[in-house]
């Protein structure tokens, strides 16, 4: 709720306004049955001549007609008013939303999953905006239909209040007992909503794979299933509430029998006039229709608390990671683990890595080999902070890397991920994510030490190609040099290749290799690798087995020393007949 508030105080103005336009317009509705009574008893049953009457009803007619203006123009500023408020305060949200979900930590997006941070961004805020909106307008004019309209019936006729007595706490129960058991299911409506949306997005951004094995069935059955889900609990919240309106509109229709049955007495014994029943009338039934509306608020309160509680989690969630607050700057780009351990959240501990004390040096390539699963991607997602590791210090200049400012840091380190992220845009652009204001030459150049430049050359349109989302249009290998460019071209102090280059072939590989040493003379170049092949020429060589490291030196010292590495090299020997690694 403070939340709401907080978000609310920049539009307050408008937020008052709101209302207060709400107030006009309610003011004008409570009038009108008194006028009509006035119409009835003075105008229509009065006691003077016919021309006077008719002039009696002209002037009250035109009378309503003027009021009832006043209420429509109230009635639409209102609505302008609390629209507008509700439209800012979810673009507000979201935006903060969005913000603290681009800064959350890995361990903490995965602890969320995609789908469902999807959902909070989306269905869950415009609940809240709904709500907004609604409340804005609808709690005003309630509690003024509901108040301002008892205070017209008992001035009426204090006897209705017999009515009153009757009806509203029926009313009331009926409502409060229906709310009690719907309230809680729509949490449990916008969950299920998430494992809807995991499927979809799982699915639409997998759709090869799942063409490839041949899965739709399974995962039309799973969306189905999830589908069912959301559709049974949405089920059970309406049926609850189908039997409410129904309920109330009875209890309401009784209330007018009432209504109609003492007036009629009063009327019979000379105490009231027909005119001031039939205000009574309306004003019951304004009174109950308030309790009806009170339902349906009640249900857009418990499913927009339920959704603020969701957004809430999020926006309350402090990134894991941020700032350091030692103004260091990385100049050189020496990288030192020192007794580094390192385990993931979810794996209840267990580590990955343990006791890695390791240094990469400027203007050297220093290559991590091991086999799939050892923990190659682990140890270099420590450098720019995509984890922090649990024990030990990651170092870079002899400054821990929690130290730096996040930018400061990760804008010294290209990364070059496993998996080649591409964006829909073009083959230019795509490279300039690594830097927006390099000149063309320098994206040529980034393209060529990436050997990217001659199969770039060979699209028709050159650098002005467009590349399809996630660069599906590409072959495995070309997102990987385009890739490769893409971190160049960032000119950082340290360049990490993680498997970068396992679809190159080995010439292509040779090549990038030759490149990177001849143009990228002072960055630290850290190289992940299956292949012996890939990294045999490399500097040093750190062999990662049973989650630490078991040897590290050059090929040749490794091939004196290691079991391990002697081992893998053999094994790639056969299986590439020799060929490759020689
Ligand atoms: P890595 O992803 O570090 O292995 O996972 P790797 O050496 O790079 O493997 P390849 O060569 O790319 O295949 C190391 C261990 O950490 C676990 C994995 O299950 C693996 O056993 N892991 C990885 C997690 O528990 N959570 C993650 O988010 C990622
Ligand atoms: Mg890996």
């Amino acid at each position: 709720m403070s939340k709401i508030f907080k978000y609310l105080k920049p539009y307050w103005l408008f937020a008052l306004l709101c209302p207060l336009s709400m107030i006009l317009e309610v003011s004008m509705d409570l009038i009108q049955p008194q006028l009509m009574s006035n119409i009835v008893d003075n105008g229509i049953l009065g006691s003077g001549a016919l021309d006077e009457n008719l002039q009696y009803v002209l002037r009250t007619g035109i009378l309503m007609l003027g009021f009832s203006l006043l209420g429509c123009a109230g009635g639409i500023a209102s609505a302008a008013f609390g629209t507008t408020v509700a439209q800012k305060f979810g673009n507000d949200m979201r935006k903060d939303t969005f913000d603290k979900v681009m800064h959350l930590s890995f361990q903490q997006t995965d602890k969320f999953t995609t789908g469902s941070l999807v959902t909070r961004l989306t269905n869950d805020i415009t609940a809240i905006q709904q709500f907004v909106a609604m409340s804005l307008r609808m709690f005003v004019r309630t509690g003024m239909q509901f108040l301002g309209g008892i205070a017209c019936l008992l001035t009426l006729n204090v006897n209705f209040g017999l009515v009153l007595i009757i009806s509203l706490p029926v009313q009331l129960t009926v409502v409060a007992l229906i709310m009690k058991r719907a309230a809680p299911l729509f949490g449990v409506v916008q969950n299920k909503l998430d494992k809807v949306n995991s499927i979809v997005q799982e699915n639409v951004t997998g759709a090869r794979v799942v063409k490839a094995f041949t899965r739709e069935e399974y995962e039309i059955d799973r969306f189905g299933n999830a589908n069912s889900e959301l559709m049974e609990t949405n089920m059970k919240v309406q049926k609850l509430l189908a039997i409410l309106n129904p309920i109330l509109m009875v209890v309401m229709n009784a209330s007018v029998m009432a209504i109609i049955l003492i007036g009629g007495l009063q009327v019979e014994a000379k105490a009231m006039e027909v005119g001031s029943v039939m205000a009574a009338v309306t004003y019951i039934t304004q009174i109950l229709m308030s309790v009806m509306m009170v339902g349906m608020m009640f249900q857009q309160v418990s499913r927009a608390m339920a959704s603020a509680k969701r957004v809430k989690e999020v926006l309350d969630t402090e990134p894991v990671i941020f700032d350091g607050n030692s103004g260091a700057k990385i100049t050189e780009g020496k990288v030192e683990f020192k007794n580094v351990s390192f385990a993931y959240p979810n794996t209840s501990g267990k580590p990955v890595l343990k006791n890695i004390n390791l240094t990469a040096q400027p203007g050297q390539m220093l290559a991590i080999l091991g086999s799939t699963g050892c923990g190659k991607t682990s140890l270099v997602n420590l450098i720019p902070r995509f984890y922090d590791c649990t024990d030990g210090e990651v170092l870079i200049d002899g400054v821990n890397v929690k130290d730096y400012k996040l930018d400061d840091l990760r804008s010294n380190i290209g990364v070059v991920l496993q998996k080649s992220e591409l964006f829909s845009g073009t083959v230019a652009e795509n490279i300039r994510w690594g830097d927006d204001n390099a000149s063309d030459d320098e994206v040529k150049l980034a393209a060529q030490t990436a050997q990217a430049e001659e199969f770039i050359q060979g699209f028709t349109d050159g650098y002005d190609t467009m590349i399809s989302e996630k660069g599906a249009s590409l072959s495995g290998g070309q997102k990987q040099r385009m890739s490769i460019a893409r971190a160049i071209l960032k000119k950082p102090k340290i360049l990490i290749f993680d498997d970068s280059t396992s679809a190159l072939d080995l010439s292509t590989e040779a090549k990038l290799h030759a490149a990177l040493r001849e143009r990228l003379t002072d960055v630290t170049v850290i190289m992940i690798a299956q292949r012996i092949a890939s990294v045999m020429r490399a500097d040093k060589i750190a062999v990662i087995d049973k989650s630490t490291i078991c040897a590290f030196g050059t090929h040749a010292e490794l091939m004196q020393t290691s079991k391990v590495y002697r081992d893998i090299y053999y094994s790639q020997m056969k299986e590439e007949g020799g060929a490759s690694v020689g």
